[in-house]
């Protein structure tokens, strides 16, 4: 018999802070319109903060917006291209005018897709690496370069992935730029410590959510007995990884910094006794062999 793995976590809803641990706190998440973003958005909103919800799209605006909104929380949308310079000071500008200045930034947007390396064009590695990476570090940049001015304190949380410490088969560009955004955290902890700034990583596990891109989920077999494929015998809540973010950013956890917590009931630290047959990643995606295919799919997602 299998036994019954991790537990259940308490409901959506619950908050793993006291009420009103936010109050008057003014929070960013980028891509906060859309999936794990929008959870932890909509945490920071039930804790009291006022939130900026950052993000290219406005349809992902409004949608983080309402879910912020539905938390008891106010929120405001702002438009942003994280890969410009000028489109985060802009929208920081528009949060800060409306909501009062920030205190916590939230680097969630991302950028991915399934190819394998040899199909990638060079434009398609450098879009990914500027959103993850590049676009991590300039709101990151422009963040410090408000709080260091007006000496106060602020707390960043990098969301990053696991194959930031193994590698990605398939996803070449976004584990290279994931790698590069734990190191930046460890880098700007110990630079901005001084100046009463808190840098973290926090790193997903499998959390399904209505927002993953069409790229992501026609990887074959994604949706097939998910629950079964960690040992933690189910998949995780985004909420799970919401309380994470609201504590690293809390008071409660001033003395963290620098470190990147992985919430994924330790997933990505399986290991077979013997190892399965491997697969090459070509198989794994469907893909023809190189050169017979006519070109890498184009992104379908938003
Ligand atoms: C191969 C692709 C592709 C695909 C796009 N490209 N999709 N190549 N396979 N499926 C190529 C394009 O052909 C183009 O190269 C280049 O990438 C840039 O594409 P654009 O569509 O022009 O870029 P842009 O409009 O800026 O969109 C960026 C995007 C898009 C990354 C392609 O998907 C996006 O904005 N996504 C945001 C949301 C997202 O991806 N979330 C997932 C995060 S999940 P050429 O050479 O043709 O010009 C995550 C962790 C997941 O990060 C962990 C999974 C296990």
């Amino acid at each position: 018999m299998t036994p019954p793995g991790l537990a259940q976590p308490p409901p959506l809803g619950a908050s793993a802070l006291p009420p009103g641990t936010y109050d008057g706190r003014v929070v960013v998440v980028t891509g906060g319109g859309t999936g794990l973003g929008k959870a932890i958005a909509t945490e920071f909103g039930r804790l009291g903060a006022a939130v900026g919800i950052v993000s290219r799209s406005a349809e992902h605006r409004a949608a983080g917006v309402a879910a912020v909104e539905g938390s008891g929380g106010r929120a405001l949308a702002a438009e942003c291209d994280i890969r410009e310079p000028q489109s985060i000071a802009t929208a920081f500008d528009a949060v800060e005018s409306e909501l009062g200045p920030m205190d916590v930034l939230v680097n969630n947007a991302a950028g991915n897709f399934p190819v394998p390396a040899e199909d990638m064009s060079p434009n398609a590695w450098r879009t990914v690496v500027d959103i993850v990476l590049n676009g991590t570090y300039l709101c990151c940049r422009d963040l410090a370069r408000r709080l260091i001015p007006a000496a106060r304190d602020g707390a960043i949380v990098n969301v990053g992935a696991s194959y930031a410490w193994t590698g990605g088969p398939g996803f070449a560009h976004s584990a290279a730029a994931k790698a590069g955004v734990k190191n930046l955290t460890e880098t700007l902890a110990v630079e901005w410590g001084p100046y009463g700034i808190r840098v973290n990583g926090l790193v997903p596990g499998l959390m399904p959510h209505e927002d993953e891109t069409a790229a992501i989920a026609a990887v074959p077999g994604k949706y097939e007995g998910q629950d079964s494929r960690v040992p933690a015998g189910r998949v995780g809540f985004p909420r799970e990884l919401a309380w994470a973010a609201t504590y690293l950013c809390s008071p409660y956890a001033a003395y963290i910094s620098g470190h990147s917590l992985v919430v994924d009931g330790a997933n990505w630290q399986r290991r077979h006794t013997v190892q399965p047959p491997f697969t090459p990643i070509r198989e794994q995606l469907n893909r023809p062999p190189f050169g017979e295919s006519t070109g890498p799919p184009k992104g379908t997602s938003p």
